[in-house]
């Protein structure tokens, strides 16, 4: 392992006791983050509501900056929320689902949390189209882009697959649902800050995801890309005094639409989580996504091999150019063996139909790969023992 991305391993303190390689779940928290947490507290403490002139107010803005960069966004074109599920909210409240134009499209690969927000909007008129998938590794890309026809408004598409972390095609699903008139909300949490993620070479009208996962950032804070040319156009209905020209005037009325990122915004902000989000973006910045997508290809095709000569069963994708960051592997016992691994400070998580889900992020090292596999192995056997 180069030098370079080694020495990040002391920015990060968990790393000194587990075996961490469930960053697709909560990236290791920085160190960083202590003292910003209690930078937040004495400015708290000691500028009282003149923090929010001082400082809190625009604390949003250079957030979703700071994001914006990871994903090549144009400045000021993203703003921040409490999670993905939120931010698909705010965009299904741009449109209307009255219409003949009602369609809703995406793949039951979709992270469920979505699905449910976007099942419920059948209340209001959207016409929800669920492709379903085969192996449940892959998305059939032509089953997908044959489901967006004209009737079809909105796509929201993951970026990466949650379960088996296949990378959709999102350039043919965008092209497409652009041909017939449809947006496409890209769900970039599995992507960002793993994945190269470009929304203008993408030409993505939405992206949306979180900082908790491979930002590093915690719980809290949720990102909503909009397409400057479209921003303008849209008035979401989930909206508040924020999204407003002059908040401070207090004027009664519809809201007047600003055209910062506030505009798809709404109350009052989650400032202690912006805080705590900033030292993991910097880092992130610092080591550069492209360097950490070639770790995560080296160390999950590692990760890939070492199962397969176990004989353990991979749903992730062999080629690295359609795989994320993530392998996920099936064990016997796979729920069991995910918490004996836990408890043996070897951190992954378990999701049906996945398996046991290992993601290095770039201050794993090969040998807390290596580790990682053994430990399951000796798990295995301890447990075959034991039923003998
Ligand atoms: C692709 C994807 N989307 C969304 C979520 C979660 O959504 P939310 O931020 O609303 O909790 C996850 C995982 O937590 C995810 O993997």
């Amino acid at each position: 392992m180069p030098d370079d991305l080694l020495r990040y391993r002391a920015e990060f303190p968990i790393l000194e006791r587990t075996t961490y390689l469930i960053s697709n779940s909560l990236g290791a928290m920085p160190r960083g983050v202590y003292d910003a947490l209690h930078a937040y507290a004495d400015i708290w403490a000691t500028r009282g509501v003149r923090a929010w002139e001082e400082r809190w107010m625009d604390l949003s803005i250079d957030v979703g900056n700071e994001i914006g960069v990871l994903m090549n966004a144009e400045k000021n074109s993203v703003s921040v929320h409490q999670n993905v599920t939120t931010c698909q909210a705010v965009v299904a409240s741009c449109f209307d689902f009255s219409g003949p134009r009602n369609k809703v499209v995406y793949s039951d690969m979709n992270f469920p949390s979505v699905m449910y927000f976007w099942e419920a909007q059948r209340a209001v008129g959207a016409r929800v189209h669920m492709v379903k998938t085969d192996d449940g590794i892959t998305v059939p890309t032509e089953r997908l882009l044959d489901a967006i026809d004209e009737q079809t408004l909105l796509v929201p598409i993951s970026h990466v697959i949650f379960r088996s972390s296949y990378i959709n095609d999102s350039r043919a699903i965008i092209e497409k649902a652009h041909r017939v008139g449809a947006y496409v909300v890209l769900d970039t949490f599995q992507s960002l800050g793993s994945v190269p993620v470009d929304v203008q070479a993408l030409n993505t009208d939405f992206a949306c995801g979180g900082v908790l996962k491979w930002l590093c950032g915690g719980p809290g804070t949720g990102y909503l890309y909009v397409r400057p040319d479209l921003a303008p156009k849209l008035q979401p209905r989930i909206t508040g005094w924020f999204a407003h020209q002059s908040p401070f005037t207090f004027e009664i009325g519809p809201t007047k639409y600003t055209d910062s990122p506030f505009r798809f915004m709404n109350g009052t902000t989650h400032i202690p989580s912006l805080e705590a989000a900033r030292p993991g973006l910097k880092i992130i910045r610092e080591v550069g996504v492209e360097r950490i997508r070639e770790r995560s290809k080296h160390q999950t095709a590692r990760l890939i091999a070492l199962a397969e000569k176990h004989g353990w069963q991979v749903n992730t994708p062999r080629d690295p150019e359609k795989r994320g960051g993530t392998a996920s592997i099936n064990l016997p016992d796979a729920p069991e063996v995910c918490r004996e691994l836990l408890q043996r400070d070897v951190l992954v998580d378990y999701r049906p139909q996945a398996g046991v889900r290992m993601s290095p992020h770039f201050y794993n090292t090969d040998d807390e790969i290596d580790r990682a596999i053994a430990t399951v192995d000796e798990i295995l056997r301890e447990r075959t023992v034991a039923a003998q």
